[in-house]
Parts: C-alpha cells; sequence; structure tokens
C-alpha cells in the first residue's frame, strides 16, 4: 500500500508555524509523506488561528472549501487554536470535517487519524500544563532560517487576548533540548534561529533564564544569527539587553510589543506598564544597542479608547520610530475581560484610526530605511531574489529585506552562496526593501562561525 500523504496549512503566528513542521516531522516519522497541495492528500491538516474574529472566520471557510477540493476519501482535521477553542462544535461549523485536535494533544495525531480514516470522527482537546513537546522536538526544514520553540502558553492575560485561554499556562523546555534542535538544525544548514514563546523573558529552565539560554546557544558553532519573540515590556530585563548588546550572535532586533501609548488603555488592557516604563526600556536598549531595530504591535480602537488616547498612541509612534509594527484593529473575543467591557469606538472608527497608525508607521519606516541609504549592512545571502532572480536576496542583522546587485564586475565567482555572510552598501530604500551593492572582494564577510 503506498504511503499516506498528509497536507498541511498554516495559519497565524510563528508558533503556529512551528507547530505546523512538529507535526509534520513527527507525522513522516510515523510513515507518512507530505503533499503540497490539498487534490493528491489523503489527510488534510488545517492549523488554526483564533486571535481575531476575522482570523478565525477565514479559517472556517477555509476549511469549508478544503473539504470540496481534497479527494471524497481524505479526511479533514483542525488543529491548533480555533480547534482548542471550539472543540466539538466545529463539526457542527464545518460539515465533513473529521477531526479536532487541540493544542496539546498533538502527540495523538497519528491514532486520531486512524481512527478518522476508520470513519470515527473525534475531537482531542484536553488541556495538559505539562505538555511541552520535549520528546518530540525534532527539526523539520533544512532552510537559512528557522523557528525553535523555547516556552510554550501564556501566564499574562492581557484582557483581549485569548491565547491563554487557547495555549494554557507557561512552560519552558529544558534548554539541552532547545540546544540539541538548535545544533540539529544547523547541521541541516540552518544559520539563523528565532527563538519562540509567548514571552520569552519569563523562560525558567531550574533557574536558568532567557538571557543564559543565549548566552549558551551563542556557542553553537555554525549559527550566525541568533533572534527571539516575544518579549513583554512588564518585564524584558537588564540582564537581556546586555545580552542583545555582547553576545556575538544575538542580532541587534527587539520585537516588544507596546499595544497603546494611553497609561488608561494599558490599564484596561492588563498590560501591567505604563509608558513611561516602556519609555524608559527604549532608552535603556538605545543606549546599550545604539543601532538595534526596534518594532512593535499596536492595538487600535480598544474599547473606550477616547481619542485624546488614540493620539497617545501616535505620539508615542513618533517618539520612539519603531522600524516596523504589526498593527491591528481590535476584535472582540469572546471569553476574554475586554468583552465585558462597553464598547463605545464604533467599527468606523478602529478602521480610521488604523489607518491613521498604518501610514504614520509606514512614513517613519520609509525614513529609517533611508536614512540607511550610503551605509553598509552584513547580509545573510538567502539565495536569488524571486522578483528578479539576476539578483541575491538575503536579510540584515536586524530582519530588513535587502535585495542585492552585485559589485561592479559581475563574475560568478563574486557571488556569495546562500548561506553567506556577505558585507554590502545600501543604495536605496523604502519601507518593504533595501537594495543594496556587494562590496567588492568581500563575498564571505567571515567563515563560518566557530563554537565556543
Ligand atoms: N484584537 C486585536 N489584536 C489582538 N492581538 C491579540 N489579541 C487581539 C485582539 N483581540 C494582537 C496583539 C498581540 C498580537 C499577537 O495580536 O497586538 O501582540
Ligand atoms: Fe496575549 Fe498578552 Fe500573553 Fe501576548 S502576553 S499572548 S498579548 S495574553
Amino acid at each position: 500500500m503506498s504511503p499516506c500523504r498528509v497536507y498541511i496549512e498554516t495559519y497565524g503566528c510563528q508558533m503556529n508555524e512551528y507547530d505546523s513542521s512538529m507535526i509534520a516531522s513527527m507525522l513522516t516519522g510515523a510513515g507518512y509523506t507530505l503533499a503540497t497541495g490539498p487534490e493528491g492528500a489523503d489527510v488534510v491538516i488545517v492549523n488554526t488561528c483564533s486571535v481575531r474574529e476575522r482570523a478565525e472566520v477565514r479559517v472556517l471557510g477555509r476549511l469549508r472549501h478544503l473539504r470540496g477540493l481534497a479527494p471524497p476519501d481524505a479526511v479533514i482535521g483542525a488543529v491548533g487554536c480555533v480547534a482548542q477553542r471550539m472543540g466539538e462544535d466545529l463539526f457542527a461549523s464545518v460539515r465533513g470535517l473529521d477531526f479536532v485536535v487541540g493544542t496539546d494533544r498533538y502527540a495523538l495525531l497519528p491514532d486520531v487519524i486512524e481512527r478518522a480514516r476508520s470513519g470515527n470522527a473525534t475531537a482531542e482537546i484536553e488541556v495538559d500544563p505539562d505538555e511541552n513537546y520535549a520528546s518530540r522536538t525534532t527539526p523539520s526544514s533544512a532552510g537559512l532560517r528557522d523557528f525553535v520553540s523555547v516556552m510554550r502558553g501564556c501566564n499574562n492575560f492581557c484582557s483581549y487576548c485569548i491565547v491563554p485561554y487557547v495555549r494554557g499556562r507557561e512552560r519552558s523546555l529544558p534548554a539541552d533540548l532547545v540546544i540539541g534542535e538548535v545544533r540539529a538544525l544547523v547541521d541541516l544548514g540552518m544559520r539563523d534561529v528565532t527563538l519562540l514563546g509567548q514571552n520569552v523573558n519569563s523562560y525558567d529552565d531550574n533557574g536558568l533564564d532567557f538571557a543564559g539560554l543565549l548566552e549558551r546557544i551563542d556557542c553553537v558553532g555554525g549559527l550566525e544569527r541568533i533572534r527571539f519573540a516575544t518579549s513583554h515590556p512588564k518585564d524584558l530585563s537588564p540582564r537581556l539587553i546586555r545580552a542583545v548588546a555582547d553576545l556575538d550572535k544575538v542580532c541587534e532586533h527587539v520585537h516588544l510589543p507596546v499595544q497603546s501609548g494611553s497609561n488608561d488603555v494599558l490599564g484596561r488592557m492588563n498590560r501591567r506598564y505604563t509608558r513611561e516604563h516602556y519609555m524608559d526600556l527604549i532608552a535603556m536598549l538605545r543606549d546599550a544597542v545604539p543601532d538595534a531595530a526596534i518594532t512593535t504591535d499596536i492595538i487600535a480602537g480598544f474599547p473606550g479608547e477616547a481619542h485624546g488616547q488614540f493620539e497617545e498612541t501616535l505620539s508615542l509612534m513618533r517618539e520612539v520610530r519603531f522600524d516596523s509594527a504589526f498593527m491591528f484593529r481590535y476584535s472582540v473575543r469572546e471569553g476574554t475581560r475586554a468583552a465585558e467591557f462597553d464598547d463605545d469606538v464604533p467599527e468606523h472608527e478602529k478602521i480610521r484610526r488604523l489607518e491613521e497608525i498604518i501610514a504614520l508607521q509606514q512614513s517613519i519606516t520609509t525614513e529609517i530605511n533611508t536614512g540607511l541609504v550610503g551605509s553598509s549592512v552584513e547580509v545573510l545571502v538567502e539565495g536569488p531574489s524571486q522578483r528578479d532572480p539576476s539578483r541575491l536576496f538575503g536579510r540584515t542583522r536586524t530582519g530588513k529585506a535587502v535585495v542585492l546587485t552585485r559589485a561592479g564586475r559581475s563574475t560568478d565567482d563574486l557571488e556569495p552562496p546562500p548561506g553567506r555572510l556577505a558585507g554590502a552598501v545600501v543604495t536605496e530604500a523604502s519601507a518593504w526593501t533595501l537594495h543594496a551593492r556587494l562590496r567588492a572582494g568581500e563575498k564571505d564577510l567571515a567563515g563560518p562561525s566557530v563554537g565556543c
């Protein structure tokens, strides 16, 4: 019998991308092969996101659509946050759905799929506060950049957020396992790792904190760059800021979601820091790492956000000058505390405020990137640019996308292969991309990094 083919489609955050690759490696380990589309699959898995209502509606629509695209005898299942949140109710929302598996139950997938293939639809959504998939952290891809989960869950209960309800309480993965996974990925060619957790600052492996974990990962030979997401401003420690400043491989890029510039709104969001504390952190970061890129998340139109409070967000954005931001309009999530608040900001006003912050951020990003023209950057070359294969594509240490032209004499041997660091000078910039010219004779800025 030919092996069972599984197609996995992923929505939402980096943690979901990581989970999908973990599910893929678990299933291939159990004898499945991966399909590239639903048409030729025996099993279709959709990893779902419920952070905002629109994401959830979209994913439900996609599940219904996939039922029509997959072969009639294929089984279709939902995993991830919507699966965790809705459980068995999903069967009523999506006709023809065969299984539902929550965020702590992925180890049961091979069994659940077999049951579904023999006609028994099941939902497995029990919460397991100890499940951290420690025994299943197997490398997934052979790309240059990858994610590695260092902790799961969240204890913060920001009043608008569904994540603590669908992903459960915080749990850290043992450092040895994280390092083992990073090493295995480096052996497969990975050079740039993003360490993932809802709040990496709370990482704790028997007293080893996140800065300590970074120190250990910094020693992995062959790895060039370390990033992490996400830091909560209430507990970004001076020790972590020092680690960003001092450790060679830790990139000068911190994602620090601010959500709002108004203390009143931050209070009702249960963020447990003030605008002043946030600005102090930015000053400390800029002092320790002057060229750090700082990125953020912002919510527009939180319930009760007065116009003046929205303007405080605009003024904070002008003061900080974020390199980029993920910006959202508030979306009510049933079961969260903010769902009980009176929401006097009409939908059209939320949209208008969101458009205003997007326009402001775009102009700030353009200004920052334009200010880089003429400066030297270190680029991790990923391969030919998709838009123009005669050029190369890569990223700076601060995570900015770069399209590279060759240095004058365009002979092939001037071209750094994927996975190499190259020196380049920025020639042009927009809000989305830097254009840069490879510096002649500097095809490899450095040889592969060594361990400690
Ligand atoms: N509405 C809008 N944005 C939200 N986020 C989380 N929950 C909501 C919500 N209910 C945003 C926050 C968070 C990011 C991952 O998603 O900005 O940092
Ligand atoms: Fe949600 Fe707040 Fe936890 Fe982030 S820190 S996942 S916004 S509850």
